[in-house]
């Protein structure tokens, strides 16, 4: 298995990454036997994975509790989370005991705030189903639930005590899946690492067919490059901001759309490609980088055109939770492989953009 360890001063972890490993998860827990572990999951994983796991665990001497929740982002919210508490105390959970969040994002980021408030925070353990969380929810201990006026507004910084993460699980998702979770993979890329993103180039066919080798490598290497970001800014002070490189645009894109026509990667994707846009009229990076970018978020079968104009998107950019004093910011590139953060990005610049990559459908 390998090992991609994160150092924090108030706990550091490790991720481990295997294939077809879910069901030795109980001999790396770093807790007693007879600890109760509280699975959480939802009703598409539970029944793929559910079982599986929770007798494993039985069988290492762990006491399990289990409880699926139903499948959606509109399940991220307080009253999930209450029931899952209901659920919590009636189970008999205390202290000692830890919970356990299998499934995408939506579980890890639910059931990391269950575990980080049960009787003021109970060991979390991610075991991340999605590329998308195997790649960048379960790492870095951003934990929430969503408000009917914003998502992800109620939450905390809580760090898991390990992420195990299991590739063969990969084989069950949908390919609109896979591809959601590989624009968080090429935005790794794009603002850290030069080499991975020739990676990327080199070996996309692969990666979008779950060859297991390729998808080791990749998974490896995004958790490595997340994990040394977290190390360094854990609460998203300076450096951390740089992933969000695509999601200023990204996001007003969700919620145009009320999070229901695009996957987040998707969403990422037109926002990337529109912040290089800004960037190329900046002169910080260079027409033929951004048009590898674009053509590689392509071959990736993701959205490189923005369906909507911009004053249907300016509005929207200053009311991101990410702006300051009303200013957006964005991450623009200086290169592939280099990125910072700007807050001094105009609105005719930003039109521009924006006009270039609703243009491009036009070709
Ligand atoms: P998701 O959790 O909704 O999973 C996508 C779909 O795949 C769901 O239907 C799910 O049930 C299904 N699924 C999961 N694993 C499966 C498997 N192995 N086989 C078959 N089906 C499977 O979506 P996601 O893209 O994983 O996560 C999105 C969420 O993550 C959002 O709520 C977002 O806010 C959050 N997020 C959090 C962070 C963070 O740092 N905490 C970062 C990025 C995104
Ligand atoms: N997904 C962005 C972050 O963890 O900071």
């Amino acid at each position: 298995m390998d090992i991609v360890q994160v150092v924090l001063p108030n706990g550091s972890y490790k991720i481990y990454i295997g294939t077809g490993t879910l069901e030795k998860l109980g001999e790396y827990l770093p807790f007693e036997k007879k600890t109760r572990l509280f699975v959480i999951t939802n009703d598409r994983v539970g029944p793929l994975y559910g079982n599986k796991l929770v007798e494993s665990l039985q069988e290492y001497g762990y006491k399990t509790l289990y409880h699926q929740v139903p499948d959606g982002e509109e399940y991220k919210s307080f009253a999930t989370a209450e029931e899952l508490f209901t659920c919590a105390i009636k189970g008999g959970l205390d202290r000692g005991s830890a919970v356990i969040a299998l499934g995408g994002g939506v579980i890890g980021d639910l059931a990391g705030f269950v575990a980080a408030t049960y009787m003021r925070g109970i060991p979390l353990i991610q075991v991340p189903t999605t590329l998308l969380a195997q790649v960048d929810s379960s790492v870095g201990g951003k934990v929430a639930v969503n408000h009917p006026l914003g998502k992800n507004m109620i939450g905390s910084f809580y760090q898991p005590r390990l992420v195990f993460i299991d590739l063969q699980v990969l084989k069950t998702l949908d390919p609109r899946e896979v591809r959601s979770g590989l624009a968080e993979v090429i935005k790794y890329g794009v603002i850290q690492d030069r080499g991975f993103f020739n990676f990327l180039e080199e070996h996309l066919a692969g990666i979008k067919a779950l060859d297991l080798e390729l998808l080791s490598a990749v998974v490896k290497k995004s958790c490595s490059i997340k994990g040394r970001i977290v190390e360094e800014d854990e609460k998203e002070r300076g450096l951390r901001s740089l992933l969000n490189f695509g999601h200023t645009i990204g996001h007003a894109l969700e919620v145009i759309t009320d999070y229901r026509v695009y996957r987040h990667g998707e969403a990422v994707s037109m926002g990337m490609v529109a912040a290089a846009e800004i960037a190329v009229g900046r002169g910080l990076l260079a027409k033929e980088e951004a048009e590898r970018l674009v053509m590689l978020l392509e071959n990736a079968g993701l959205p490189t055109v923005i369906p909507f104009g911009a004053d249907e998107i300016i509005p929207l950019l200053s009311r991101d939770k990410k702006a300051q004093e009303g200013r957006p910011r964005f991450v623009l590139l200086l290169g592939l492989g280099k990125a910072a953060l700007f807050d001094d990005v105009g609105e005719a610049e930003i039109r521009e953009a924006i006009e270039k990559c609703c243009k491009k459908g036009e070709r």
